[in-house]
């Protein structure tokens, strides 16, 4: 058996190594564009600093600001209007999952004149180097092939994937995760925490995974609560590397049932990614609790303290997340919608290591309605 391990080209972290963007920029090329999210770049200081720097080495760049989180299909022909005419060198995304996923999506469309929706289903071949720099510690778009998508009509959330779109160049530095507001840091944490779940427990995972998994279960776990709750700097930076870890972990596993699942929850109802995660969790980890091997249960308890998805319980009332939709959700729920759609997404349906029926996931949305 051959297993691949695919992981960006270049990492550079640590707290303050966003100063050498210029440096390494000017390795790739000599025009940029950057997209960022509304504001916060902007108000901490850090967005002028990083394009001060970046002109010092004479680059030129073009800044995007304002990418809305979960964005729809529009957005990127919006994006693409406003450049037409320019020839870029690379694709820099600075912000959370929603930007650096549009920089991927931008990236694609550029160098293939493709459409995101007519890459659906397909593997993308092609795209501009990308350069990835998060800003929250979640998502762990920084390492991975994927990029998601909303189309608004008809409310589907979707993925784009190729190993085009791992990006060229990752610059992670803690600080720039230093802000973010405490709901954004608890919700995207939850979100790199069932990205190391699921990478752990899916049917590809590999031993050299596994390790990123673990790690990142274990640094998760511990350094969630005190980032979120306790504000602590030390344990910000932990959770960056360890949001970046799971990344590369689903890189190379694919997500699994929870992210089925959670998918149609942010498509059809808005639910933000992280959150709709969290609430599936722990329904998740007990569904498939007599598949998972007696090894790995047992990591997953030790590491927790106690029974698997009571803990995962625990740790989302902790951070005041919601555990059930109806907190989320005001009106009237599509089951079958929500069904039809996660069975769509077959890959991680397929991917699930207890094999998943229909009436499966009618009981696992019942349980956390
Ligand atoms: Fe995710």
């Amino acid at each position: 058996m051959a297993n691949i391990l695919e992981i960006p080209k270049k990492v550079i972290y640590g707290r303050g190594s966003i100063s050498v963007i210029g440096s390494e920029l000017k390795k790739i090329g000599n025009k940029f564009l950057f997209l960022t999210g509304k504001s916060s770049l902007k108000k901490s200081g850090h967005l002028d600093k990083i394009v001060e720097e970046v002109k010092k080495y004479d680059l030129e760049v073009i800044v995007i600001t304002g990418i809305p989180s979960e964005p729809n299909v529009d957005v990127v022909y919006q994006i693409c209007d406003k450049i037409t005419g320019n020839n870029f060198d690379g694709i820099v995304g600075i912000g959370g999952g929603s930007v650096m996923d549009m920089a991927k999506i931008i990236a694609f469309r550029l160098k293939t004149k493709l459409n995101p929706i007519d890459a659906k289903g397909k593997e993308v071949e092609d795209a501009l180097p990308i350069i990835a720099i998060p800003t929250t510690s979640g998502t762990g778009s920084e390492a991975t092939k994927f990029a998601v998508i909303t189309d608004d009509v008809v409310k589907d959330k979707f993925i784009i994937m190729g190993s085009a779109l791992i990006p060229t160049l990752t610059i992670i530095d803690p600080e720039l995760t230093f802000t973010m507001p405490p709901l954004v840091a608890a919700s995207t944490g939850i979100d790199a925490f069932s990205h190391a779940i699921e990478s752990y427990l899916s049917r590809n995972s590999t031993p050299i995974v596994e390790y990123f998994s673990k790690s990142a279960i274990v640094d998760i776990y511990n350094f969630l609560p005190e980032a979120v709750l306790n504000q602590l700097e030390s344990a910000k930076e932990r959770m960056a590397y360890a949001a970046f870890w799971a990344g590369v972990a689903i890189n190379n596993t694919k997500t699994t049932l929870v992210h089925a699942m959670s998918r149609p929850l942010g498509g059809i109802y808005k639910i933000p990614h992280g959150i709709a995660n969290g609430i599936l969790l722990p329904a998740y980890l007990r569904f498939n609790a007599p598949f998972i091997s007696d090894e790995k249960y047992k990591f997953l308890k030790n590491t927790l303290g106690g029974d698997p998805p009571e803990k995962v319980e625990e740790l989302l009332k902790k951070l005041n997340l919601p555990t059930k939709i109806s907190q989320v959700v005001r009106e009237k729920i599509d089951l079958d919608l929500l069904v039809k759609r996660t069975l769509e997404a077959k890959f991680n349906v397929e991917n699930n290591i207890r094999p998943v029926k229909e009436e499966d996931v009618y009981n696992l949305f019942y349980e956390v309605m």
